[in-house]
Protein backbone atom coordinates (compact mmCIF):
# COMPACT_ATOMS: atom_id res chain seq x y z
CA UNK A 1 0.00 0.00 0.00
CA UNK A 2 0.84 3.37 -0.89
CA UNK A 3 1.88 5.67 2.02
CA UNK A 4 -0.10 8.27 3.14
CA UNK A 5 0.62 11.50 2.00
CA UNK A 6 -0.32 13.03 5.56
CA UNK A 7 3.14 10.63 6.53
CA UNK A 8 5.69 12.00 4.22
CA UNK A 9 4.01 9.59 1.17
CA UNK A 10 2.93 10.95 -2.40
CA UNK A 11 0.04 12.45 -2.50
CA UNK A 12 -2.93 11.50 -5.21
CA UNK A 13 -2.98 15.08 -6.32
CA UNK A 14 -0.07 17.62 -6.55
CA UNK A 15 -2.67 20.35 -6.45
CA UNK A 16 -5.72 20.88 -4.12
CA UNK A 17 -9.17 19.77 -5.38
CA UNK A 18 -11.47 22.16 -3.84
CA UNK A 19 -14.61 20.77 -3.27
CA UNK A 20 -16.79 23.17 -5.06
CA UNK A 21 -16.00 25.72 -7.67
CA UNK A 22 -17.51 27.45 -10.48
CA UNK A 23 -17.92 27.25 -14.29
CA UNK A 24 -17.19 30.25 -16.37
CA UNK A 25 -17.19 29.94 -20.00
CA UNK A 26 -16.82 32.62 -23.05
CA UNK A 27 -20.85 33.08 -23.03
CA UNK A 28 -20.76 34.34 -19.06
CA UNK A 29 -17.38 36.70 -20.02
CA UNK A 30 -19.30 38.02 -22.84
CA UNK A 31 -22.77 38.40 -21.20
CA UNK A 32 -21.11 40.55 -18.30
CA UNK A 33 -19.28 43.24 -20.85
CA UNK A 34 -22.16 43.39 -23.11
CA UNK A 35 -23.99 44.72 -20.04
CA UNK A 36 -20.55 46.33 -18.57
CA UNK A 37 -20.99 48.62 -21.60
CA UNK A 38 -24.73 49.26 -21.74
CA UNK A 39 -26.85 52.09 -19.79
CA UNK A 40 -27.79 49.65 -16.60
CA UNK A 41 -25.18 48.64 -14.19
CA UNK A 42 -28.24 48.20 -11.25
CA UNK A 43 -31.52 48.05 -11.37
CA UNK A 44 -32.41 47.86 -15.47
CA UNK A 45 -33.50 45.40 -17.58
CA UNK A 46 -31.06 42.31 -17.31
CA UNK A 47 -32.83 41.84 -13.26
CA UNK A 48 -36.15 41.43 -14.41
CA UNK A 49 -34.81 39.11 -17.58
CA UNK A 50 -32.73 37.04 -15.06
CA UNK A 51 -36.06 36.88 -12.85
CA UNK A 52 -38.19 35.68 -15.41
CA UNK A 53 -36.21 32.92 -16.43
CA UNK A 54 -35.42 31.71 -13.35
CA UNK A 55 -39.09 31.83 -12.12
CA UNK A 56 -39.69 29.96 -15.52
CA UNK A 57 -36.84 27.55 -15.02
CA UNK A 58 -38.31 26.49 -11.48
CA UNK A 59 -42.19 26.45 -12.25
CA UNK A 60 -42.92 29.31 -10.28
CA UNK A 61 -45.10 31.96 -11.03
CA UNK A 62 -42.16 35.31 -9.23
CA UNK A 63 -39.19 35.41 -8.80
CA UNK A 64 -37.01 38.40 -6.96
CA UNK A 65 -33.67 38.37 -7.33
CA UNK A 66 -31.53 40.03 -3.99
CA UNK A 67 -27.79 39.99 -3.05
CA UNK A 68 -27.18 36.89 -1.48
CA UNK A 69 -28.71 33.37 -0.38
CA UNK A 70 -29.09 35.12 2.98
CA UNK A 71 -30.42 38.24 1.83
CA UNK A 72 -33.05 36.31 0.05
CA UNK A 73 -33.96 34.19 3.62
CA UNK A 74 -34.48 37.76 5.49
CA UNK A 75 -36.92 39.13 2.98
CA UNK A 76 -38.65 35.59 3.15
CA UNK A 77 -38.99 36.19 7.04
CA UNK A 78 -39.92 39.82 6.37
CA UNK A 79 -42.18 38.66 3.71
CA UNK A 80 -43.46 36.15 5.97
CA UNK A 81 -44.17 39.03 8.61
CA UNK A 82 -41.87 36.95 11.14
CA UNK A 83 -41.54 39.27 14.61
CA UNK A 84 -40.27 39.86 18.12
CA UNK A 85 -43.62 37.16 19.43
CA UNK A 86 -43.10 34.53 16.52
CA UNK A 87 -41.43 31.29 16.87
CA UNK A 88 -39.85 29.61 13.57
CA UNK A 89 -38.72 25.91 12.93
CA UNK A 90 -35.85 24.73 11.57
CA UNK A 91 -33.08 22.22 11.09
CA UNK A 92 -29.84 22.25 13.36
CA UNK A 93 -28.29 21.11 10.30
CA UNK A 94 -27.74 23.68 8.08
CA UNK A 95 -25.37 26.94 7.16
CA UNK A 96 -26.23 29.46 10.28
CA UNK A 97 -27.82 31.72 7.49
CA UNK A 98 -30.93 29.67 7.78
CA UNK A 99 -31.65 30.10 11.28
CA UNK A 100 -30.01 33.77 11.08
CA UNK A 101 -32.84 35.06 9.71
CA UNK A 102 -34.96 34.83 11.87
CA UNK A 103 -33.59 36.38 14.48
CA UNK A 104 -33.34 39.39 12.07
CA UNK A 105 -36.72 39.59 12.74
CA UNK A 106 -36.37 39.37 16.40
CA UNK A 107 -37.82 35.59 16.17
CA UNK A 108 -36.99 32.46 17.90
CA UNK A 109 -35.30 30.06 16.03
CA UNK A 110 -37.09 26.76 17.72
CA UNK A 111 -34.74 23.75 16.00
CA UNK A 112 -36.00 20.13 15.41
CA UNK A 113 -34.03 16.78 15.05
CA UNK A 114 -33.67 15.72 11.35
CA UNK A 115 -34.19 12.02 9.57
CA UNK A 116 -30.96 9.85 9.98
CA UNK A 117 -30.88 8.86 6.16
CA UNK A 118 -31.77 12.43 4.47
CA UNK A 119 -30.58 14.28 7.07
CA UNK A 120 -33.54 16.37 5.88
CA UNK A 121 -36.33 17.89 8.88
CA UNK A 122 -37.97 14.59 10.07
CA UNK A 123 -41.81 15.60 10.19
CA UNK A 124 -42.62 13.47 13.42
CA UNK A 125 -39.83 16.10 15.40
CA UNK A 126 -41.34 19.35 13.61
CA UNK A 127 -44.94 18.60 14.96
CA UNK A 128 -43.42 17.91 18.59
CA UNK A 129 -42.09 21.08 18.81
CA UNK A 130 -44.56 23.36 17.41
CA UNK A 131 -45.67 25.91 19.82
CA UNK A 132 -48.82 28.25 19.97
CA UNK A 133 -46.45 30.96 18.85
CA UNK A 134 -44.77 28.96 16.15
CA UNK A 135 -45.65 31.03 12.19
CA UNK A 136 -43.30 30.10 10.29
CA UNK A 137 -41.03 26.35 9.07
CA UNK A 138 -38.24 26.78 6.89
CA UNK A 139 -36.81 23.89 5.92
CA UNK A 140 -33.30 22.94 3.98
CA UNK A 141 -32.94 20.72 1.27
CA UNK A 142 -29.63 19.22 2.70
CA UNK A 143 -26.94 18.08 0.19
CA UNK A 144 -29.58 18.97 -2.98
CA UNK A 145 -32.14 16.26 -1.67
CA UNK A 146 -36.06 17.71 -1.38
CA UNK A 147 -36.92 17.62 2.04
CA UNK A 148 -40.26 15.53 2.70
CA UNK A 149 -42.09 18.28 1.60
CA UNK A 150 -46.18 16.79 1.34
CA UNK A 151 -45.86 15.76 4.72
CA UNK A 152 -44.23 19.05 5.84
CA UNK A 153 -46.77 21.06 4.08
CA UNK A 154 -49.83 19.12 5.37
CA UNK A 155 -48.48 19.89 8.75
CA UNK A 156 -47.86 23.43 8.06
CA UNK A 157 -51.49 23.99 6.86
CA UNK A 158 -52.53 22.44 9.82
CA UNK A 159 -50.91 24.94 11.94
CA UNK A 160 -51.18 27.87 10.11
CA UNK A 161 -47.20 27.65 9.67
CA UNK A 162 -45.72 29.75 6.44
CA UNK A 163 -43.44 27.42 4.77
CA UNK A 164 -40.10 28.55 3.74
CA UNK A 165 -38.22 26.05 1.90
CA UNK A 166 -34.48 27.00 1.72
CA UNK A 167 -33.27 25.52 -1.35
CA UNK A 168 -30.06 26.93 -1.60
CA UNK A 169 -28.56 23.31 -1.81
CA UNK A 170 -31.35 22.40 -4.40
CA UNK A 171 -31.76 24.58 -7.59
CA UNK A 172 -32.38 21.90 -10.39
CA UNK A 173 -33.97 19.61 -8.20
CA UNK A 174 -37.44 17.63 -7.98
CA UNK A 175 -39.72 15.84 -5.52
CA UNK A 176 -42.10 13.25 -6.68
CA UNK A 177 -41.80 15.05 -10.45
CA UNK A 178 -42.11 18.19 -9.62
CA UNK A 179 -39.71 21.21 -9.47
CA UNK A 180 -38.39 22.90 -6.44
CA UNK A 181 -39.46 25.94 -6.52
CA UNK A 182 -43.27 26.46 -6.26
CA UNK A 183 -43.64 23.62 -3.86
CA UNK A 184 -43.28 26.12 -0.06
CA UNK A 185 -45.01 29.71 -0.15
CA UNK A 186 -41.76 30.74 -0.40
CA UNK A 187 -38.68 29.41 -1.61
CA UNK A 188 -35.06 30.96 -1.22
CA UNK A 189 -32.04 30.30 -3.50
CA UNK A 190 -28.00 30.68 -2.92
CA UNK A 191 -25.97 31.87 -6.22
CA UNK A 192 -22.84 31.63 -4.26
CA UNK A 193 -19.71 30.23 -6.37
CA UNK A 194 -20.19 27.04 -4.90
CA UNK A 195 -23.85 26.79 -6.05
CA UNK A 196 -25.45 24.84 -8.62
CA UNK A 197 -25.23 28.10 -10.74
CA UNK A 198 -23.36 31.80 -9.86
CA UNK A 199 -23.75 35.46 -9.89
CA UNK A 200 -20.82 35.76 -7.76
CA UNK A 201 -23.00 36.68 -4.91
CA UNK A 202 -26.68 36.44 -5.12
CA UNK A 203 -29.86 35.18 -4.32
CA UNK A 204 -33.18 34.15 -5.26
CA UNK A 205 -36.84 33.88 -3.96
CA UNK A 206 -39.87 32.11 -5.99
CA UNK A 207 -43.15 32.52 -4.91
CA UNK A 208 -46.61 31.52 -6.53
CA UNK A 209 -48.16 34.41 -4.47
CA UNK A 210 -48.12 37.78 -5.95
CA UNK A 211 -48.93 39.48 -2.82
CA UNK A 212 -45.45 37.85 -1.22
CA UNK A 213 -43.72 38.61 -4.16
CA UNK A 214 -44.18 42.62 -3.88
CA UNK A 215 -43.48 42.59 -0.23
CA UNK A 216 -40.02 40.85 -1.18
CA UNK A 217 -39.51 43.45 -4.04
CA UNK A 218 -40.01 46.62 -1.66
CA UNK A 219 -37.96 45.47 1.23
CA UNK A 220 -34.94 44.40 -0.92
CA UNK A 221 -35.10 47.98 -2.49
CA UNK A 222 -35.15 49.76 1.24
CA UNK A 223 -39.14 49.07 1.56
CA UNK A 224 -39.84 51.65 -1.08
CA UNK A 225 -42.74 50.74 -3.35
CA UNK A 226 -41.11 51.48 -6.93
CA UNK A 227 -37.95 51.57 -7.85
CA UNK A 228 -35.84 53.96 -9.71
CA UNK A 229 -36.81 52.85 -13.32
CA UNK A 230 -40.27 52.54 -13.01
CA UNK A 231 -40.17 56.61 -11.82
CA UNK A 232 -37.74 57.11 -15.06
CA UNK A 233 -40.45 55.05 -16.71
CA UNK A 234 -43.75 57.15 -15.54
CA UNK A 235 -41.54 60.67 -15.37
CA UNK A 236 -42.50 60.74 -11.73
CA UNK A 237 -40.06 61.88 -9.01
CA UNK A 238 -42.57 60.58 -5.79
CA UNK A 239 -41.88 57.53 -3.64
CA UNK A 240 -42.76 56.24 -0.52
CA UNK A 241 -40.55 54.13 1.85
CA UNK A 242 -43.60 51.75 3.39
CA UNK A 243 -41.10 49.50 5.61
CA UNK A 244 -37.98 49.33 6.67
CA UNK A 245 -35.61 47.61 3.97
CA UNK A 246 -32.23 47.30 3.01
CA UNK A 247 -30.23 47.50 0.02
CA UNK A 248 -30.10 43.94 -1.57
CA UNK A 249 -30.39 44.41 -4.92
CA UNK A 250 -28.96 42.36 -7.58
CA UNK A 251 -27.29 44.35 -9.93
CA UNK A 252 -27.68 44.50 -14.14
CA UNK A 253 -23.83 43.13 -13.93
CA UNK A 254 -24.90 39.93 -11.84
CA UNK A 255 -27.93 38.93 -13.55
CA UNK A 256 -26.44 39.01 -17.01
CA UNK A 257 -23.79 36.41 -15.64
CA UNK A 258 -26.84 34.93 -14.48
CA UNK A 259 -29.00 34.62 -17.07
CA UNK A 260 -25.88 33.33 -18.56
CA UNK A 261 -25.01 30.73 -16.30
CA UNK A 262 -28.98 29.56 -16.22
CA UNK A 263 -28.88 28.16 -19.82
CA UNK A 264 -26.31 25.43 -18.63
CA UNK A 265 -28.37 24.63 -15.11
CA UNK A 266 -29.73 20.87 -16.40
CA UNK A 267 -26.14 19.90 -18.19
CA UNK A 268 -24.76 20.97 -14.53
CA UNK A 269 -27.13 19.60 -12.27
CA UNK A 270 -27.05 16.06 -14.89
CA UNK A 271 -23.00 16.09 -14.43
CA UNK A 272 -23.26 16.49 -10.64
CA UNK A 273 -25.76 13.52 -10.98
CA UNK A 274 -23.25 11.56 -12.71
CA UNK A 275 -20.20 12.09 -10.47
CA UNK A 276 -23.02 11.36 -7.33
CA UNK A 277 -23.47 7.85 -8.87
CA UNK A 278 -19.52 7.60 -9.58
CA UNK A 279 -18.69 7.90 -5.95
CA UNK A 280 -21.85 5.69 -4.74
CA UNK A 281 -20.66 3.24 -7.01
CA UNK A 282 -16.82 3.63 -5.89
CA UNK A 283 -17.77 3.04 -2.23
CA UNK A 284 -20.76 0.42 -2.06
CA UNK A 285 -18.17 -1.70 -1.08
CA UNK A 286 -16.26 -0.01 1.46
CA UNK A 287 -17.75 -0.88 4.95
CA UNK A 288 -15.93 1.63 6.81
CA UNK A 289 -18.18 4.33 4.74
CA UNK A 290 -21.97 5.01 3.78
CA UNK A 291 -23.19 6.65 1.05
CA UNK A 292 -25.64 9.42 0.91
CA UNK A 293 -29.15 7.66 0.79
CA UNK A 294 -31.72 8.89 -2.06
CA UNK A 295 -35.08 8.25 -1.33
CA UNK A 296 -36.65 6.78 -4.66
CA UNK A 297 -39.21 10.04 -4.88
CA UNK A 298 -36.79 12.47 -5.23
CA UNK A 299 -34.21 13.97 -7.88
CA UNK A 300 -31.52 15.72 -6.13
CA UNK A 301 -29.43 18.04 -7.59
CA UNK A 302 -25.91 17.24 -5.27
CA UNK A 303 -24.86 20.53 -4.24
CA UNK A 304 -22.60 18.25 -1.50
CA UNK A 305 -21.89 14.71 -1.31
CA UNK A 306 -21.19 13.20 1.88
CA UNK A 307 -19.86 10.50 3.41
CA UNK A 308 -20.52 8.92 6.96
CA UNK A 309 -18.12 7.27 8.50
CA UNK A 310 -18.42 3.97 10.67
CA UNK A 311 -15.87 5.08 13.03
CA UNK A 312 -16.40 1.41 14.81
CA UNK A 313 -14.09 0.05 11.63
CA UNK A 314 -11.87 2.56 11.54
CA UNK A 315 -8.75 2.99 14.38
CA UNK A 316 -8.72 7.10 14.85
CA UNK A 317 -11.23 9.55 14.09
CA UNK A 318 -12.75 12.12 11.76
CA UNK A 319 -10.40 14.52 12.67
CA UNK A 320 -7.42 12.30 11.16
CA UNK A 321 -9.31 11.15 8.51
CA UNK A 322 -9.83 14.17 7.42
CA UNK A 323 -6.39 15.39 7.65
CA UNK A 324 -5.15 12.20 5.69
CA UNK A 325 -7.67 13.45 2.99
CA UNK A 326 -6.53 16.96 2.90
CA UNK A 327 -3.30 15.74 2.72
CA UNK A 328 -3.50 13.84 -0.28
CA UNK A 329 -4.83 16.98 -1.90
CA UNK A 330 -9.03 16.48 -2.15
CA UNK A 331 -10.69 19.71 -0.59
CA UNK A 332 -13.00 17.51 1.97
CA UNK A 333 -15.18 19.81 3.77
CA UNK A 334 -17.83 19.12 6.96
CA UNK A 335 -21.28 20.40 6.02
CA UNK A 336 -22.69 21.45 8.82
CA UNK A 337 -21.15 21.82 12.78
CA UNK A 338 -24.97 21.93 14.03
CA UNK A 339 -26.11 25.43 14.31
CA UNK A 340 -27.34 25.80 17.81
CA UNK A 341 -23.68 24.38 18.74
CA UNK A 342 -22.46 27.79 17.46
CA UNK A 343 -21.41 30.54 20.32
CA UNK A 344 -23.94 32.76 19.70
CA UNK A 345 -27.02 29.70 19.67
CA UNK A 346 -25.01 28.99 23.06
CA UNK A 347 -25.31 32.54 24.19
CA UNK A 348 -29.04 32.47 23.83
CA UNK A 349 -29.53 29.33 25.86
CA UNK A 350 -29.61 26.25 23.77
CA UNK A 351 -28.07 23.63 25.20
CA UNK A 352 -25.97 20.90 23.24
CA UNK A 353 -27.88 17.16 23.09
CA UNK A 354 -30.98 17.85 22.34
CA UNK A 355 -31.11 17.54 18.64
CA UNK A 356 -29.32 13.44 18.83
CA UNK A 357 -29.52 12.15 14.96
CA UNK A 358 -27.81 16.23 13.80
CA UNK A 359 -25.10 15.99 16.40
CA UNK A 360 -24.24 12.68 15.94
CA UNK A 361 -23.86 12.64 12.26
CA UNK A 362 -22.45 15.72 11.98
CA UNK A 363 -19.03 13.97 14.34
CA UNK A 364 -19.04 11.17 11.23
CA UNK A 365 -19.86 13.48 8.22
CA UNK A 366 -17.11 14.54 5.33
CA UNK A 367 -17.96 16.35 2.07
CA UNK A 368 -16.00 15.20 -0.81
CA UNK A 369 -15.89 17.67 -3.97
CA UNK A 370 -18.68 17.76 -6.17
CA UNK A 371 -18.86 20.10 -9.28
CA UNK A 372 -19.59 20.20 -12.47
CA UNK A 373 -16.81 21.75 -13.85
CA UNK A 374 -14.60 18.59 -12.26
CA UNK A 375 -12.91 16.38 -14.73
CA UNK A 376 -13.38 12.43 -14.66
CA UNK A 377 -9.85 12.52 -14.00
CA UNK A 378 -10.66 14.61 -10.59
CA UNK A 379 -13.36 12.09 -9.94
CA UNK A 380 -10.68 9.19 -9.80
CA UNK A 381 -8.47 11.22 -7.84
CA UNK A 382 -11.02 11.41 -5.25
CA UNK A 383 -12.17 7.56 -5.56
CA UNK A 384 -8.35 6.58 -5.30
CA UNK A 385 -7.63 9.11 -2.54
CA UNK A 386 -10.69 7.75 -0.35
CA UNK A 387 -9.73 4.17 -1.29
CA UNK A 388 -6.16 4.86 0.14
CA UNK A 389 -7.08 6.61 3.36
CA UNK A 390 -9.71 4.68 4.15
CA UNK A 391 -7.99 1.04 3.63
CA UNK A 392 -4.93 2.19 5.84
CA UNK A 393 -7.25 3.42 8.80
CA UNK A 394 -9.55 0.13 8.77
CA UNK A 395 -9.27 -1.46 11.83
C1 LIG B 1 -28.46 26.06 3.31
C2 LIG B 1 -27.93 27.44 3.08
N1 LIG B 1 -28.70 28.49 3.33
C3 LIG B 1 -28.27 29.75 3.13
C4 LIG B 1 -27.00 30.01 2.64
C5 LIG B 1 -26.55 31.43 2.46
O1 LIG B 1 -26.32 31.75 1.14
P1 LIG B 1 -25.32 32.93 0.72
O2 LIG B 1 -23.93 32.47 1.00
O3 LIG B 1 -25.59 33.13 -0.73
O4 LIG B 1 -25.70 34.13 1.54
C6 LIG B 1 -26.17 28.95 2.35
C7 LIG B 1 -24.81 29.21 1.82
O5 LIG B 1 -23.93 28.43 1.86
C8 LIG B 1 -26.63 27.62 2.57
O6 LIG B 1 -25.86 26.56 2.31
Amino acid sequence: MHRLAVEGGRPVRTTLLPYGHQCIDDDDVRAVTETLQSSWLTTGPKVEEFERAFASAVGAKHAVAVSSGTAALHAATFAARIGPADDVITTPMTFAATANCVRYQGGTVVFADVRKDTLNLDPAKVEAVVTPKAKALITVDYSGQPSDLDELSVLASRHRLIMIEDASHALGASYRGRRVGALAHLTTFSLHPVKHITTGEGGMITTDDAELAERLRAFRNHGISSDYRQREATGSWFYEMTDLGFNYRLTDLQSALGLSQLEKLETWVARRRTIAARYSTAFAALSEIETPTVLPDRGPAWHLYVIRLNLDRIRMGRAELFRALRAENIGVNVHYIPVPWHPYYQGLGYKKGEWPVAENEYARMISLPIFPAMTDRDVEDVVTAVNKVVSYFRK
